[in-house]
């Protein structure tokens, strides 16, 4: 399975199916990437960014579905603790400490809780944290999930910074973390290599730093 960082939260699976999770990247388009499956964890923009206009299966929280569905998108609705599969592929998903509402559909309309996942694909397990804060259960989704790789937020301000993002690489216990939500904007600037150091000095963790649109291969 290989992972593909496309840039802020946008990350891409590819293997016997492609999944894209968070399809938003910073003044550009991620249309030609063709996934099976499309993965939204919460109604942000910067998150949703071209969710609908890909018109593929989506999964998303259910109020994002029924968003989703009157746009004539074929979404599959879950919520946060509940685990579905499609086309072979897992999904679970798990809490995010952050706010949700669809932006591209005016104030108001509210995008149920934000969320995050544990994605299951060719028997890799890959947990996108989404827009999140710290929050001490992560050890739960590493107890029970056991996740070989963690994509943590370590911008700040709207999630987590680099120092929680280290407490949170340990409680989760995965192999392998990939530092995302950064330095797409001055307000979420963040040095990927500070977390790295700090990591690496003191677990047996790996942080891997993607430039955007750098791919990692991933072994079961
Ligand atoms: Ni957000
Ligand atoms: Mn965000």
């Amino acid at each position: 399975m290989q992972l593909t960082w496309l840039g802020h939260s946008c990350v891409l699976l590819s293997g016997s199916k492609k999944v894209l999770i968070d399809p938003f990247i910073e003044g550009g388009s991620v249309l030609d990437t063709n996934p099976d499956i499309v993965a939204v964890t919460h109604g942000h923009d910067d998150h949703m960014g071209e969710a609908v206009a890909l018109r593929k299966k989506t999964v998303a929280i259910t109020e994002i579905a029924k968003y989703m569905k009157s746009k004539g998108i074929p979404a599959e609705g879950m919520n946060i603790g509940g685990t579905m599969t499609i086309e072979g592929v897992s999904f679970t998903m798990t809490p995010a400490l952050h706010s949700s509402f669809i932006e591209e559909a005016g104030p108001g309309f509210a995008g149920g809780s934000a969320a995050g996942f544990v994605i299951g694909l060719d028997g890799v397990k890959v947990y996108h944290a989404g827009d999140t804060g710290l929050f001490s259960d992560m050890k739960l989704i590493g107890e029970l999930y056991h996740p070989d790789v963690a994509l943590l937020p370590i911008g700040g301000r709207y999630t987590m910074g680099v120092a929680e993002a280290m407490m949170a690489a340990n409680f989760i216990g995965a192999k392998t973390v990939i530092p995302i939500h950064y330095n797409t904007w001055e307000k979420i600037a963040a040095d990927p290599f500070a977390l790295k150091k700090a990591v690496e000095r003191t677990t047996d963790i790996r942080v891997t730093v993607l430039a955007p649109g750098g791919s990692l291969d991933i072994a079961p």
